[in-house]
């Protein structure tokens, strides 16, 4: 939804200033791509771990290493992105619109659809710009296969099937206790991927039926050579069943409970009445779009000769901090993005809750 409504004006040869709250695994993904991009100035970060914080601003020559506190009351920083653990994201954003910042946060921005409304009415409130991830459907296989589908490119699409599982979190990451935590577990840390992209294929769900267990309730992971049980709070298996607005429905399953196997780990495919569309992970940005050309026995690509999307290979994140960074020079507000977030959240929810109901849920 674009506004067109003026606010903070930004000089357009001004670098852009950002401050990161939260520098663990991920926030590397963001800095290794924002760090290489003309208009940004990596101006402060921070994190509860001081030394964290100090390791990671001279690995990128960031400035100022500041509390989380004084990084919002710097009238220099232009863009907050909250790149801390979910249980964090949001009392931070919260703080971040209350401070007049403009605010990037992590997914999901909120546990809940009630706190999510609240984070979207402040930054509305506040004329603020506000952008959360996943924002891998900026992709170019993403974007493309939009303009394909909607264009007719496999007729009426009717059906969507998605499988997302991966090997054990606590297998690579240094702190996985919160992929068990709420705000985490497959459907919000994984499956946010996947109902982004759909949502942002297909709008608005309306109805979600789905099934959740927590097949390994026993997890284990090592620190300091110690050897570690993960308290696992929340369900570590998902089978659901989405239905769309337009009349789309979307089976889904999202794991923590998979074995590794040979097996690809993301799947998803949009049938439709002339074709299907084989779509490559939403977990990241590179990756191409296929549709099955039945003419010529074979899958094409959906793209066309102009580039519409990203294409970014490899753990790299940042695209949608780019589209803020233009946003704020054209000066103008769009909430797009945190608008299908907001839903997704209640998506989200709703899943959860139909998962422990045993109930289809409708979503207003
Ligand atoms: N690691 C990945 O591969 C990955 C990929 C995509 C998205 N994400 C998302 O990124 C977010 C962060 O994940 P991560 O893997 O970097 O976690 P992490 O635990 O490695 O890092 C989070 C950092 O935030 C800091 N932090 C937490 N609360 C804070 C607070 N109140 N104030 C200041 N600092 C605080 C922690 O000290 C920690 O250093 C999560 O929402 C996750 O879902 C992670």
């Amino acid at each position: 939804m674009r506004s067109g409504k003026k606010f903070q004006k930004l000089n357009n040869n001004k670098k852009v200033n950002l401050g990161v709250i939260g520098c663990g695994s991920v926030s590397e993904m963001y800095l290794d791509y924002l760090s290489c991009q003309k208009d940004v100035c990596l101006f402060a970060c921070s994190d509860v771990n001081v030394e964290l914080a100090k390791s990671v601003a001279g690995k990128y020559g960031i400035s100022n290493v500041l509390t989380v506190p004084k990084l919002l009351a710097n009238k220099d920083v232009d863009i907050v992105l909250n790149l801390t653990n979910p249980l964090s994201h949001s009392l931070i954003n919260r703080s971040v619109l209350k401070s007049k910042k403009n605010l990037f946060c992590e997914k999901p921005y909120a546990l809940n659809g009630k706190e999510a409304d609240i984070i979207l009415g402040l930054a509305k409130k506040s004329g603020l710009l506000f952008y959360t991830a996943p924002d891998t459907y900026l992709s170019e296989a993403y974007k493309s296969a939009k303009i394909f589908i909607e264009k007719g490119g496999i007729g009426t699409v009717f059906s969507v099937n998605v499988v997302s599982t991966c090997r054990p979190v606590e297998n690579w990451h240094p702190n996985p206790e919160f992929f068990y935590k709420k705000g985490a577990g497959p459907l919000f840390d994984r499956g946010v991927y996947y109902l982004t992209a759909l949502v942002f294929f297909f709008g608005k769900i309306i109805s979600v039926s789905s099934y959740s267990e927590k097949y390994i309730p026993n997890r284990f992971y090592k620190r300091n050579k110690l050897r570690e049980k993960i308290s696992v709070e929340s369900q570590t298996h998902y089978s659901s069943i989405v239905k769309f607005k337009n009349g789309v429905t979307a089976t889904l399953m999202f794991s923590f409970d998979v074995e590794p196997n040979p097996l690809k780990t993301d799947i998803m495919k949009i049938y439709g009445s002339l074709g299907v569309i084989d779509m490559p992970t939403p977990m990241e940005y590179g990756g191409v779009a296929n549709v099955y050309n039945n003419g010529l026995k074979k899958w094409v690509s959906v793209s066309g000769k102009k580039k519409v999307g990203y294409y970014l290979e490899g753990d790299i994140r940042g695209a949608a901090v780019i589209d803020m960074i233009n946003e704020l020079k054209s000066h103008r507000l769009n909430y797009d993005n945190a608008l299908m977030a907001n839903h997704v959240i209640k998506v989200m929810e709703a899943i959860e809750k139909s998962g422990k109901a045993n109930k289809i849920i409708n979503i207003k």
